[in-house]
């Protein structure tokens, strides 16, 4: 039976009205398959949540604030972190849940296969500003994880275990990953210990070939599910799992009994793609599974620290969600126009200059970042030193060889060699094209710490920033486990005065 117009016109209302304002876990609700942890640093996750999104830590007195969204149902409210964290440095110190079953991530513990970088044995917990983006014009941060860095929650509540089915999904930035173990977002043991095959269900993001691959040289979205990084049903090359870096990358994978999936799409525009649709691995101990329902975010289930990446947003639901409610989830993360903003902020550091930093540490204000061969220090500068020391604290400034929104400097006097941090001690080394020396040679200028000049900070370890300490020079944090680390005086050890070079 037709309805009457005006019926028609209001169901279209409350239709159109209701599909503005849902979010992805209302919209994995409506599927029957809701989200039982629901992270999001960038924005709220269901349309009625106005709680809080992160904590943030200031270096400058340890105290911390909550970051909520601008709005119920909206984008975070990044000036109220940026108001916070001015003139010092910032940590994201807890990742709310947003589901209402308090499944919070905080700094990881110690593992089985390592122990984290902190005194304590912890994992490092990520800058608040390593990871900035817009949601539709609007600024928020994501999560940068550096290898050391991880959040955990071993005492959740409606996770799955065993075998129940659970999907999730996660935005990451696509162009951040590397090879190494493991970059993942899900399910997890809750001795942070590998308890076995099949005792995790978690999405992978990166290029490790140790286990299984897709096609290509990678990235991939992977499953780990212990013992394993899978593409498909076995350790091995699945080419239907694609080499996939969109700058925003929406990666899914869901488990029910002896039924898995890989999907993926580009967070910003389309639809998502299947990669890996059928039954479990036949090894042992993935059939049936044996989840835990800990949740873990940027490492693997043992506390493996070496993986890199970006998480924007991610749940974790309870069920298996239909292909139909992920199509409407990977709908809404497109309609949230996730983009790029600048890495860099304050004095301009142009590409084609050449640049001299000045110390601004009282007492130091004539020394200058030099080098003498591969060691990266300060020294006293003026007109009238040799050339040879005016070139040796000269510097050419280059587009970021790991990442052109950022820059490298290349000496003056050893041209094809750059700053780089190996072990956050900064040296002067010969590029050798790789990765790992290109984003290590890239770094990010920041207003400068003390309200002056600026301050320069490491793209991959976006916590770190060029330090001099003892005339060395390193690429430090506001307090860590290193002497180069001490919070004293670190705002001004850390700002430099950005001048024209001296040869
Ligand atoms: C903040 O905490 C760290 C680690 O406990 C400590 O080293 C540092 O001195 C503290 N900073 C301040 C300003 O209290």
């Amino acid at each position: 039976m037709a309805a009457r117009p005006s019926l028609r016109l209001a169901l279209a209302f409350i239709a159109i009205s209701s599909f503005v304002a849902a979010g992805p876990c209302d919209i994995y609700a409506d599927g029957n398959t809701p989200c039982v942890a629901a992270h999001g640093t960038t924005r709220a996750l269901y349309s009625a949540y106005s709680g809080p999104l992160y904590q943030v830590q200031r270096g400058s007195d340890n105290t911390t604030t909550e970051i909520s969204p601008l709005s119920a149902g909206g984008v975070a409210d990044a000036d109220a972190q940026d108001t916070f964290c001015d003139g010092t440095t910032c940590l994201i110190s807890v990742i709310y849940d947003q589901s209402g079953n308090g499944n919070d991530l905080t700094r990881a513990p110690p593992g089985g296969a390592a122990t984290g970088p902190e005194s304590d044995g912890y994992d490092n917990l990520a800058s608040a500003t390593g990871a900035p983006v817009t949601l539709d014009g609007s600024k928020a941060y994501g999560v940068f994880i550096s290898p050391g860095t991880g959040y955990r929650n071993d005492e959740t509540t409606g996770v799955a275990t065993g075998d129940e089915p659970e999907g999730m999904y996660a935005v990451f930035d696509g162009t951040h990953y590397n090879d190494g173990c493991c970059f993942d977002y899900g399910n997890a043991e809750t001795s942070d210990t590998d308890t076995g095959n099949g005792h995790m269900e978690a999405i992978y993001f990166g290029d490790n070939t140790f286990w299984g691959s897709g096609a290509g040289d990678g990235p991939w979205i992977m499953a780990d599910l212990e013992n394993g990084l899978f593409s498909g049903e076995d350790l091995d090359v699945n080419t239907g799992d694609p080499s996939i870096s969109y700058r925003f990358l929406t990666a899914i994978i869901k488990g029910e009994a002896d039924h898995w999936a890989i999907r993926g799409a580009n967070a910003a525009s389309g639809s998502l793609s299947t990669y890996y649709d059928g039954v479990r691995p036949d090894a042992t101990g993935y059939d049936p599974m044996s989840k835990e329902g800990s949740i873990l975010l940027g490492i693997g289930g043992d506390n493996s620290i070496s993986g890199q990446g970006t998480l924007y947003e991610g749940v974790v639901t309870s069920g298996y969600p239909s292909d139909d409610t992920e199509a409407s989830v990977q709908a809404n993360i497109v309609a949230a126009k996730y983009a790029t903003t600048s890495l860099t902020s304050g004095p301009s550091v142009d590409v084609g200059s050449s640049v001299s930093f000045q110390a601004t540490t009282s007492g130091y204000t004539d020394y200058y970042l030099a080098h003498d061969g591969d060691t990266v220090n300060i020294q006293v500068v003026d007109s009238s030193s040799s050339t040879t020391l005016q070139e040796q604290a000269s510097w050419n400034v280059v587009t970021g060889l790991g990442n052109s929104a950022c820059v490298s400097f290349e000496s003056v006097d050893t041209p094809g060699s750059y700053i780089v941090h190996i072990d956050f001690v900064l040296q002067v080394a010969a590029g050798d094209g790789t990765k790992q020396f290109n984003e290590d040679a890239t770094f990010c200028p920041q207003d400068g710490l003390s309200g002056e000049g600026n301050s320069i900070r490491a793209w991959g370890y976006p916590t770190r920033y060029f330090r001099h300490y003892a005339e060395l020079a390193y690429i430090a944090s506001n307090s860590g486990p290193h002497a180069f680390d001490a919070p004293t005086s670190f705002n001004d050890d850390a700002t430099w005065i950005i001048g024209d070079s001296f040869a």
